[in-house]
């Protein structure tokens, strides 16, 4: 059944990626939400094509969407329509879908597609990541190797302040900022990045669903900001996205650093 709830899922990714490739050289309609976070006519057309294809396929599912939200159940396609949207609101080409099915609060099928490069990032619990069909896994790079590549996410606001963190870590590895995390975490479970960190809690968990499965089965690490494992059916508490190799230490620093 996971295949199939895959298939599906990845059928809505090639969509999605039309309408967002649709929008990206016009007036996308980009506006300000109550959160400062923007969205564009993409985000909304991609929201409600999702909704209308789980109430045709699977009506006892329910969509957990960023901007719109259909049904109860315990099978929930939790899905970010456009993550990057500061990017893509100014026609710079890094936002990917994401779209997740969370069975009591664990992401268990996930798929991320960036139209642009026409990679699709997929993963079933227990089945490996792939890339365009391709298996994909995590690096084993240590944060002091010159090779360590991290991203991180910061805001005016923000509930977790990493900034010391940042500081601190930043001694080690190069802190890069994508404007997208999604995009961030598949750079983790390609093994292009060792680490991504994200302080986001109210409404994020579409930030985060597919990244968990995905990153996960490339043989990655992801837990709220204090290493713990969370649902994502809910609010979240930040995110460490790692190799795992560095899991640990990334830990002990925020420890420190946030308390
Ligand atoms: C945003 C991206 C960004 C992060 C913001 C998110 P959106 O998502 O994930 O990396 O810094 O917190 O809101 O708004 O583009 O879906
Ligand atoms: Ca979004
Ligand atoms: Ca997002």
């Amino acid at each position: 059944m996971n295949n199939e709830y895959l298939k599906f899922a990845k059928e809505i990714a090639y969509e999605a990626g039309k309408i967002i490739k649709k929008y990206f050289y016009e007036d996308n309609g980009a506006s300000y939400k109550y959160d400062q976070t923007i969205v564009t006519k993409a985000d909304t057309e991609i929201n409600d094509l999702l909704i209308l294809k789980v109430k045709e396929k699977y009506p006892n599912h329910s969509v957990d969407g960023e901007e719109e939200h259909y049904g109860h159940g315990d099978y929930i396609w939790v899905c970010d329509p456009i993550d990057g949207t500061s990017m893509y609101a100014r026609h710079i080409p890094v936002a990917v879908f994401s779209l997740a099915l969370v069975i009591d609060g664990v992401p268990t099928v996930g798929v991320v597609y960036d139209a642009f490069t026409d990679n699709l990032y997929t993963a079933v619990k227990g089945q490996g990541a792939y890339r365009n069909d391709v298996k994909i896994s995590v690096n084993n790079i240590k944060l002091d190797d010159m090779r360590s590549v991290s991203h991180m996410d910061m805001w005016p606001e923000v509930d977790y302040n990493l900034y010391d963190t940042i500081k601190e870590l930043g001694k080690k590895t190069y802190f890069v900022g994508l404007g997208s995390v999604i995009r961030a975490g598949m750079c983790v479970a390609n093994g292009d990045f060792n680490l991504a960190l994200y302080p986001g809690t109210k409404h994020r968990n579409c930030d985060l669903a597919a990244i968990k499965v995905i990153v996960e089965e490339a043989g990655g690490k992801v837990t709220d900001l204090f290493g713990n494992e969370q649902r994502y059916d809910q609010d979240i508490k930040g995110a460490i996205i790692s190799n795992s190799v560095v899991h640990a230490e990334v830990i002990d620093v925020i420890k420190n650093n946030l308390e």
